[in-house]
């Protein structure tokens, strides 16, 4: 199979750019994330085309450097926390080994605290946390070939058991 070893999605804050690069490490493979493309191709930040533009937008855009990634690299690869909102972003997993790793809603809490640098969680982190979770829940699920729970791991041991799961 082409494309990547592995996609790692989740919510934010879980985890997939260390356990990412511990991964990659481990299989002797390159790391890539999304969100890094997206900043690096716009010349912005996130945050920033979020505000200029709007989330529609942005998931747009996401949609496209998921594409770009998946056809062009082949080692571990993590997505942003929202990319499986788009119906397009999770037709472009079909086929790939996904591995969702998840953490019930005060890890969430605890973990990103009042991080207003996420746009999503600007305010009532606690409240944002709930809603957001309840509504990607299912799509992470829907899209998983693997899950991996998070809660009280250190992202070494999150690492061996997504290895362990591949
Ligand atoms: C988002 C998660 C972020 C980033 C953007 C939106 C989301 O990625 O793509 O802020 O909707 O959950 P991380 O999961 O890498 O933080």
């Amino acid at each position: 199979m082409s494309g990547p070893l592995v996609v790692l999605v989740g919510p934010m804050g879980v985890g997939k750019s260390t356990v990412g690069q511990l991964l990659a490490d481990r299989l002797g493979a390159g790391y890539r994330d999304t969100d890094d493309d997206i900043v690096e191709e716009q010349g912005r930040s996130i945050a920033e085309i979020f505000v200029d533009e709007g989330e529609d937008a942005f998931r747009a855009i996401e949609k496209e450097a998921v594409r770009r990634a998946i056809a062009a690299h082949d080692g571990v690869l993590a997505l942003g926390g929202g990319a499986i909102l788009d119906p397009g972003t999770r037709a472009l997993l079909a086929g790939q080994r996904v591995v969702y790793l998840s953490m019930d809603v005060e890890e969430a809490v605890r973990r990103t605290g009042l991080n207003a640098a996420r746009p999503l969680l600007a305010v009532n982190p606690r409240k944002q946390w709930r809603e957001l979770m309840e509504a990607r829940r299912p799509l992470y699920e829907g899209i998983a070939t693997a899950v991996v729970a998070t809660d009280g791991r250190t992202p070494e041991d999150v690492a061996q058991a997504a290895l362990d799961a591949l």
